[in-house]
């Protein structure tokens, strides 16, 4: 968090501003299985950032939302500033701003309704709707951005309990995976309403994550897994099982460094999500590509049906593997170390 009230630039007097970051983050083992009570595994991908800046704004104005590079809530024209009182009420980002009010403000005067009147800007660069936590990022920047405002520093489970309550207009039954992994911003094990753990990595590793350009509805993936699952409850409690025996697995391979075997889990976990019906031609191109390009193994990431893929990789051959998925037709390539 970063509070530069009080620090006017020479020869102006600049508005009071707060800023906060939040970073993206990928799922490396356990998605979906994960909603049902499973573990899963998720890192950090910090190369990838939202950042919501508050400056304080007119006497009596109340609070602006503006985000200059994300889609506005329905019917406001993109990236144009609009008053919070007017946003939808499933607006996530009214809604993020208005649970950090509740919980970090303290109003300077006991009247009821009032707003502090400030500016709140995100900006993000981490891609929409692709399983990256562009929602969960965000929500996380803004929380602690309001934070630093009322001038509080929330523990993190905290802005991860809030952030889990925005994430729910974007997911409707979120698992809690993502906004524990981002407001943590550490490799996490996961379970579904059991305390998070970090994860130690024994030996660093890399990975690139590529982009098939295919825009994925969260919710509607995780609703037709449901559909699925209430249709034929044992075939998929098994995939379940299958999918959580190998993310138990991969935690113990992490720990101890052993990057083979994570890449063959990694393999593994995509034929699962397969049988799951999660994948899409798109994400099976790419998962080849890298595995022929001398990947350790990829998988898809996140809800599946489109947003990116994973590939574990030696550092000598992440070049290659990157290389070859923009040529399979990735729309963005980005190589991250894990530790
Ligand atoms: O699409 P993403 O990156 O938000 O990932 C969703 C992960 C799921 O396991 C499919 C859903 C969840 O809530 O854990």
């Amino acid at each position: 968090m970063n509070d530069t009230s009080g620090l006017p630039a020479a020869g102006t007097v600049a508005p009071p501003s707060w800023s906060a970051t939040a970073p993206g983050k990928a799922i490396l083992f356990g998605e979906h299985a994960v909603v049902y009570g499973r573990p899963a595994i998720a890192v950090p991908v910090t190369r990838l950032q939202a950042t919501a800046s508050i400056v304080a704004a007119e006497a009596g104005s109340g609070v602006w939302l503006a985000t200059p590079d994300l889609p506005g809530p329905a019917g406001s024209e993109s990236g144009q500033p609009y008053p919070m009182r007017q946003a939808p009420d499933d607006d996530p980002l009214r809604v993020a701003v208005y649970l950090a009010l509740a919980s970090f403000w303290v109003l300077p005067e006991p009247a009821a309704g009032r707003e502090p009147d400030i500016r709140v800007t995100v900006t993000s660069s981490i891609p929409v709707a692709r399983g990256l936590g562009s929602g969960a990022a965000v929500a996380t920047a803004v929380v602690r951005a309001i934070a630093c405002f009322c001038g509080k520093d929330p523990p993190t489970d905290q802005v991860s309990r809030l952030v889990f309550e925005v994430d729910r207009l974007h997911h409707g039954t979120p698992s809690g995976i993502d906004n524990a992994v981002i407001a943590f911003e550490q490799p996490i094990y996961f379970v579904r309403g059991v305390e998070i753990t970090r994860l130690a990595v024994g030996r660093p590793f890399e990975l690139v994550i590529a982009d098939t350009g295919v825009a994925s509805s969260t919710r509607r993936v995780v609703g037709y897994v449901r559909q699925r699952w209430q249709e034929s409850p044992q075939r998929h409690e098994q995939l379940f099982d299958r999918i959580g025996e190998i993310a138990r697995r991969a935690r113990s391979a992490i720990q101890r460094g052993d990057v083979g075997t994570t890449g063959r889990l990694m393999d593994e976990n995509h034929e699962q999500l397969k049988n799951l019906g999660v994948s899409s031609p798109e994400l099976d191109r790419l998962v080849g590509a890298a595995q022929a390009a001398g990947a350790l193994g990829a998988k898809l990431s996140g809800a599946g049906w489109g947003g990116n893929m994973v590939a574990l990789v030696e550092p000598d051959t992440a070049g290659r593997v990157a290389g070859a998925l923009r040529e399979s037709g990735a729309t963005q390539v980005i190589v991250t170390e894990v530790s």
